[in-house]
This record gives structure tokens, C-alpha cells and sequence, in this order.
């Protein structure tokens, strides 16, 4: 056996730093109060905004597929994989984002990877936000082409990068709902930037499908974009309460990655009762715009709520980053307000820049009145006790 003292160091290391990370169980269902380590606790750290997560509708759908379909798909999509509940949601996610055609992917992480390693290639230039979420980092890591990183959401440096550019083509990639920060990509913006500089335009819809436009859309329905964005992805395990992922577009989009991308190829295609859910899941989006009313409903209580007690509130979204700055002290405020029966989760580098260490709270439509005042409370007090907020407050 070789020896693996080098990784004890390295953790050694990580705890020195305020970095180390494990990981809380909670038992039960995911739902706005859970189990954790024999208490309950209001959970403010889930991506399941529209509490789908535990939806009877898609248990039962889940249950009937798993009756009807068995259990696994066997093969990739490519091979014997590809079951007719794939196809199925596939065609209703073309149309629910309002383009020619969608693809199935096994998680937005493989999905980012996919694109950014299959659409470009030597002589392109991806241009990407800095604060995207890790999977497209990685996808650009990953990538042929050339990388150059814009300040986030600043529209200058995008158009200066774009001015300087004589690649052959070049790829816009944004965050639609930053995962860290609670904003907005400026969409319109940069539709109008990739039009006038001839590039094309690719959205993460991660936390954007089921929560931002009329309809639950996402970013592109927002802005008024419906269609108009050439490569748009999301994920099917945030408001859509399950699991997987997508990519919507044209058809020639869709066709090339079944043909050429290895993150989609080269993989065990999603058990069918993911699919049925999924489906579910889009009748309850499509069906009841009052839940995702109750999200937003809640993010303003909440939001205004943190505000006036005077804590450093980001973005505009269900996802409610609180700034702290230390990481010391965000872990210090993590574990009080877990002590108080809140679960919010304190966030470090890498996940955040080193400056940047922040409580990440995250709505749900779920929640109730007696909830968020439960976690105000909390934070009112865990601020006080930290001078994260002034005392009179
Ligand atoms: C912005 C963003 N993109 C992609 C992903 C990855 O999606 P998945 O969890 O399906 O791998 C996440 C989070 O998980 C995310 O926050």
C-alpha cells in the first residue's frame, strides 16, 4: 500500500484555513423543517424552490414508471438507453423553453462539460463570467478553445474582450441566476453584445428553470428572450425537485451533441422514473404560477426582513447571500444559527472569492410566515452576537 500521509497533510492544512468541509445528514424528507441530528431544523440551504422535492404528484409519477419501466436504463442513450420517457420529456422541454429541440444530460455538471468541450474548439474563444458556476470553470478548463473571463455582469469588459476577439467563433457563457451571488445575468445585454460582435450565447438555467419569467421559463422568458438564445441548459434537480439536467435549442444543436458530445455519449442514461417525475414536475410549473408567486413572496419578506436589521444582502433572487467576509466567522454564524434551529449554509473559497465568505440562504414556496420569522429571528440574534448587524437594530 503507498502511502497516503500527503492527504492527512493536506487536510491538516484545510483546517488550518477555516476550509475543512463535512458533510450534515438529514433524515427524511427535504422539506422547509427537517431532521437533523435528532432536532429539527428550518432548512434555508436547499435549491428546491418550488418544494417539489417531496410533491405526491412526483412520488406517484416516480412510482408508476418504476412499475411500468423497471428500474435503470441499462445502456447509454446511444446504445439500448434511449426509453420512450426520455423522448417524452425531451419533447416537452423543447416546448415548455420554446425551441425546436431539448437533450437530456445526467447532471448540469455534465451538461456544462459537454458543451463548452464539444462546441468550441482551437481558434474559438469562450467568454465567461467570473463568477459561473464551478461546472462551466471546469468545462473551460476542459475545453480546445481559448478562455477569457469578464468582471462579473460587467458589460464593458464583455465588449472590450468581444472588440479585441479575431477568433473564428466565439462563445458568451453566463450564470442566468448566479448560484452564489443571488443576481441575474444581464441578459438582454448580452444578446444585444453577441449580436452587434457576431457571437453566440449560452445560458445555465440551474436555478433560473422553474423560478424567473411568467411562466417559470427562465432567464431567457425574463428578459423577453424566449428562442432567442442559442444554447440554453438546466437542471432538473433544483425547483424540479428531482434530478438530471438539459440543453435546449435548435435542432442542429441537438443533433451535433447526440453525435459528438462525450458527457451525453459516453454515459448510463437517467432511470426512467427521473423522466416521469421531471414530466410531473413541469405540469406543476405550468399548471400552478401560484407556487412560484409564494417563492417570490417569500424572498421579498425575507430579503427586506435581513435588510432592515442592516445585514449585507446579495442579489435579487430566491437565493439570499448574507456577506460576512471571514470564513472563520461565517462558520462561527453557520453553527449558531444551526444551534438556533436554522440551517443556512456558511460558504468559503473556493466556492466564493477569498474576500467573499457569506451565509447562503435559499426560499422556498414551501416556507411559511411562521418559518421566516423563526430564521429573522435567528439571524437577529446570531448578528447581534457577532456584530455582523449594529446592536439597536
Ligand atoms: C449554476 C449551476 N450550474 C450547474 C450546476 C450543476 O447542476 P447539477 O447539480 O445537475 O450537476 C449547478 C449546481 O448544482 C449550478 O448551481
Amino acid at each position: 500500500m503507498s502511502d497516503l500521509t500527503f492527504l492527512a497533510d493536506a487536510l491538516e492544512e484545510i483546517k488550518e484555513r477555516d476550509l475543512y468541509r463535512r458533510l450534515r445528514p438529514i433524515s427524511g424528507v427535504q422539506s422547509p423543517r427537517v431532521q437533523m441530528e435528532g432536532h429539527e431544523v428550518i432548512l434555508l440551504s436547499s435549491n428546491n424552490y418550488l418544494g417539489l422535492a417531496d410533491h405526491p404528484a412526483l412520488r406517484k409519477a416516480a412510482i408508476e414508471a418504476l412499475e411500468r419501466y423497471g428500474c435503470g436504463a441499462g445502456a447509454s442513450r446511444s446504445i439500448s438507453g434511449s426509453m420512450e420517457l426520455h423522448h417524452a420529456l425531451e419533447e416537452r422541454i423543447a416546448r415548455f423553453k420554446g425551441c425546436e429541440a431539448a437533450l437530456l444530460f445526467n447532471t448540469g455538471y455534465m451538461a456544462n462539460i459537454g458543451l463548452l468541450t464539444t462546441l468550441v474548439e482551437h481558434g474559438d474563444l469562450i467568454i465567461s463570467d467570473e463568477f459561473n458556476h464551478a461546472s462551466i470553470v471546469d468545462g473551460c478548463r476542459l475545453a480546445r478553445a481559448e478562455v477569457s473571463v469578464y468582471r462579473h455582469r460587467a458589460m464593458d469588459h464583455l465588449e472590450a474582450i468581444l472588440q479585441h476577439s479575431s477568433h473564428r467563433r466565439r462563445l458568451i457563457v453566463t450564470d442566468g441566476v448566479f448560484s452564489m451571488e443571488g443576481a441575474i445575468a444581464p441578459l438582454a445585454e448580452i444578446r444585444h453584445l453577441a449580436d452587434r460582435y457576431q457571437a453566440l450565447v449560452m445560458v445555465d438555467d440551474a436555478h433560473a428553470t422553474g423560478v424567473l419569467g411568467e411562466g417559470g421559463r427562465g432567464t431567457a422568458e425574463h428578459f423577453g428572450l424566449a428562442g432567442q438564445v442559442e444554447i440554453q441548459m438546466g437542471t432538473l434537480g433544483k425547483a424540479l425537485g428531482g434530478f438530471g439536467a438539459y440543453v435546449a435549442g435548435s435542432k442542429a444543436l441537438i443533433d451535433y451533441l447526440i453525435n459528438r458530445c462525450r458527457t451525453f455519449m459516453y454515459t448510463t442514461a437517467l432511470p426512467p422514473a427521473i423522466a416521469a417525475m421531471a414530466l410531473a414536475a413541469l405540469d406543476i410549473v405550468e399548471g400552478e404560477p401560484q407556487r412560484r408567486q409564494r417563492l417570490w413572496d417569500n424572498t421579498a419578506y425575507f430579503r427586506q426582513g435581513l435588510a432592515r436589521m442592516g445585514f449585507a444582502v446579495m442579489g435579487e433572487t430566491p437565493i439570499c447571500p448574507v456577506l460576512v467576509g471571514d470564513n472563520a466567522l461565517t462558520m462561527e454564524a453557520d453553527r449558531r444559527l444551526m444551534a438556533r434551529g436554522v440551517f443556512v449554509q456558511g460558504l468559503r473559497p473556493p466556492t466564493v472569492p477569498p474576500w467573499g465568505a457569506r451565509l447562503r440562504a435559499a426560499l422556498m414556496a414551501t416556507h411559511t410566515r411562521e418559518d421566516l420569522d423563526k430564521a429573522l429571528e435567528a439571524f437577529q440574534s446570531v448578528g447581534r452576537e457577532l456584530a455582523l448587524i449594529g446592536e439597536g437594530r
